[in-house]
């Protein structure tokens, strides 16, 4: 046998106080990683010591804590809670004056309190803590080595305890391969009576319940999944359980207080038949649950969690074919569920864009009280509650990496009687916020955003009434256009914007779907405060932005050929068309209908040879998403294309004039950002790395540039794809694009 080889950190003897599972899989874990050179335990029963030492698990067992301990420069103890206080005494004199000790207990507060009354003066070695880890089995034989691997250790160190003994015990917990957490033993106990003991009590008891009820045990022949998934844990260790549930009594009867009251808000809401309320607590509990599931997974549903870190890698050359449909269109899915949320009535939408900006939206209505059922393929069925209907959010609602989340919430969360604040991520945390707060707060709202460029967390108060205004906007935004047109339904009086530019006009067509007075005249809008909105059907067409990927993509590679069904081609967002055309694009719409207010038709688009050109700047508002694919036109046009008037593009989820210059440049392509556009020169698009900062429009432009490289283009930081365009990689692929994803941690 080859000698130990132990880790420079190691200790020279452990002592572990209780051999079961927890106690037994951490001698195993000290071991494989050479964590000690000898480890002494204790077990109460004779028989575990025996086995504990004849199969290897410790060096020598003794019956005695307080022969284990002797010696011992680290003391874990892994027996019940309830035995900390006797234990402790017991080891006490035995006890190193510089020895850490340690626990694996389920509650902390008791092993505070027995410490407590066991030492005139906590030692410095002492660290509580509690490995979030363990296995419906027990004993000495069910321990693992890798019990620990990837699950979370909390630490609650007491005021006494010494940093350097804090240190060693994380440092030891990290080897295991385990995540250290800290904090406080009462946020411990609190948390845990929550998430861990609470639910071991209900297993406990349903299974008691119904097998107690039962003639004999052989019900459980026909319980099913359900069953199994839900009582797994109620094969516990019956004493453990017994002393984690005295050890932390206050915490598990508040926990237990709370979950009574649901289940008997459940039980009227049965009782009555009543559905909505049913359906609240189930979808709020799906989509908690489906993040959970995420969470574990490891992945970003909302982005509170660190994303992963996703790359495209798309060789060269391909061509684009074939009929689809892109995603829903987003700003239409946004408003979709917000104007479904205050209105009176059911609303049913179909072909919702199931991407992260517009589910942030969808969260923040459920989190003010809204029941949603969905998103099941693009349906999702809104109970609305009327104007007055929604209720203050539990906590900051937070709206990702979405703007228009933000900025159009700005102006509803304005006239409720209760005060929010709203997050967001890094992008969205950097983006201006001031264009909306001051219009807000000409009509008497209190609003704050934050820092000296008024940017996100934007708080605002309750409770105040708003009056109507006539609002001259000194940009073209139809964030800020809908921001003060949705704050006007709460209004007094008229509410009157005035915009420089047409800028999409979705929230004024829907707004008359549902059955809202809304008046256009010019560049002039104008809504009444103190109407109402009546529940209808929504059909969100396919999204231009998302169709001008594959209409840049079909043009410049030859050979394509694609057809885009159901786009949508409302007159404010077809500045991509129009463009593309001016720059000798072959695009032909055809199949024109009207749905739900909002033009739609098929696109057809073949290759072509484009040219350079001074693009108007009366289009710029009307592609104003679609310039970061439009650069990768103009990168493969002959000749000069010049853009001016779109200082807006710099406000985006990143500076999309600097980072497409710069990715443009790496790119061999001669692009010269200017304060308000880009000058770029035709030429042939070289290979290189280029950084999307996060901004999925740049991520997928640079996708499609491949298709006219010389050589392979890797994109870094691509996960917010999926705000915007969820499964775009999957489309591209079977469209053509050569396009392969990569995944690091
Ligand atoms: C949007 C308006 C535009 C656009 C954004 C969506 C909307 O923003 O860029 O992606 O849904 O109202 P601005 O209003 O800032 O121009």
């Amino acid at each position: 046998m080859s000698d130990p080889v132990f880790s420079p950190h190691a200790f020279n003897k452990v002592a572990i106080i209780g051999l079961g599972l927890i106690g037994s899989s951490f001698a195993r874990a000290l071991r494989e990683k050479g964590l000690a050179k000898n480890i002494s335990g204790s077990a109460r029963s004779q028989k575990t010591a025996e086995l504990a030492e004849a199969i290897g698990v410790v060096d020598k067992a003794f019956a005695n804590p307080a022969d284990a301990v002797r010696d011992a420069d680290l003391v874990f103890l892994a027996m019940p809670v309830q035995a900390t206080e006797s234990v402790l005494r017991a080891i006490k004199p035995a006890l190193r004056a510089d020895a850490i000790i340690t626990d694996g207990g389920s509650s902390k507060g008791n092993v505070e309190a027995a410490a407590r009354a066991v030492f005139e003066k906590i030692p410095a070695g002492f660290v509580p803590g509690h490995p979030i880890a363990g296995s419906e089995q027990s004993g000495v034989l069910a321990g693992r080595a890798d019990l620990f691997l990837r699950h979370k250790v909390i630490l609650t160190p007491l005021p006494e305890t010494s940093p350097d003994a804090l240190t060693s015990v994380r440092a030891l917990w990290q080897a295991m391969g385990a995540e250290v957490l800290e904090m406080t033993v009462a946020k411990h106990d609190e948390v845990l009576a929550k998430t861990s003991h609470l639910p071991h009590l209900l297993a406990f008891s349903l299974v008691d319940t119904l097998a107690r009820e039962s003639e004999n045990l052989d019900i459980f022949r026909y319980a099913a999944g359900g069953f199994r998934d839900f009582t797994r844990i109620a094969a516990s260790d019956p004493v453990m359980w017994h002393d984690i549930f005295l050890a932390n009594k206050s915490a598990v009867l508040n926990a237990l207080q709370h979950f009574t009251d649901g289940v008997s808000e459940l039980r009227d809401a049965i009782e009555q038949e009543d559905s909505e309320a049913l359906l609240g607590i189930f979808t709020r509990a799906k989509v908690a649950r489906d993040h959970f599931t995420h969470m574990l997974a490891g992945t970003a549903y909302t982005k509170t969690m660190k994303s992963k870190n996703i790359e495209f890698l798309v060789q060269a050359g391909g061509a684009l074919n074939g009929t689809f449909r892109v995603p829903g269109d987003k700003s239409i899915s946004h408003r979709s569920i917000m104007l479904g949320s205050i209105a009176e009535g059911v609303t049913e939408v179909s072909g919702f864009l199931e991407g992260e900006d517009a589910l942030a939206t969808l969260q923040a209505f459920r989190d003010m009280g809204v029941v949603i059922e969905g998103p099941n393929n693009g349906a999702v069925k809104i109970h609305g509650v009327g104007l007055h209907g929604l209720q203050a959010p539990p906590g900051a609602i937070y709206c990702g990496n979405s703007g228009t989340s933000m900025r159009l919430l700005s102006g509803i969360l304005a006239a409720q009687a209760f005060d929010t604040v709203m997050t967001g991520d890094a992008s969205l945390s950097k983006r201006p916020m001031e264009r909306v707060a001051r219009p807000l707060r000409a009509m008497g709202a209190e609003i704050l955003t934050t820092g000296e460029k008024g940017t996100p967390p934007v708080t605002i108060k309750g409770g105040k009434a708003l009056k109507g205004l006539h609002y001259d906007m000194p940009m073209a935004s139809a964030q800020v256009k809908s921001c003060v047109l949705l704050a006007g339904l709460w209004a007094e009086g008229d509410t009157v914007v005035t915009e420089p530019a047409p800028t999409r006009d979705h929230t004024e067509r829907m707004l008359r779907g549902f059955g809202y007075d809304v008046k256009v005249e010019g560049a002039t809008v104008t809504v009444k405060g103190g109407g109402r909105l009546t529940a209808t059907r929504i059909d969100v067409p396919a999204d231009i932005s998302s169709a001008a990927f594959f209409m840049v993509g079909a043009s410049i590679a030859e050979g394509s050929d694609v057809t885009l069904q159901h786009v949508g081609l409302n007159p404010t967002r077809i500045g991509v068309i129009n463009i593309l055309r001016a720059m000798g694009g072959d695009l032909t719409v055809f199949n024109a209908r009207e749905v739900g207010g909002e033009p739609v038709a098929d696109i057809r688009i073949r290759s072509a040879k484009l040219k350079g050109i001074r693009i108007p700047e009366d289009q710029v508002p009307l592609a104003i998403d679609e310039f970061p694919s439009l650069f990768i036109a103009a990168a493969c046009a002959e000749g000069e294309t010049v853009l001016t008037g779109a200082e807006e593009l710099r406000v985006k989820e990143s500076d999309r004039i600097q980072v497409m210059a710069d990715g443009l440049t790496t790119l061999g392509i001669k692009a010269e950002p200017t304060p308000d556009g880009i000058v770029i020169q035709g030429g042939q698009i070289g290979s290189g790395r280029v950084v999307s900062h996060g901004d999925h429009r740049i991520a997928m432009s640079f996708a499609m540039a491949a298709l006219c490289s010389s050589g392979p283009i890797e994109i870094e930081d691509c996960a917010n794809v999926a705000t915007s365009f969820p499964d775009f990689t999957g489309l591209a692929r079977r469209a053509g694009l050569h396009i392969a994803v990569t995944e690091k941690e």
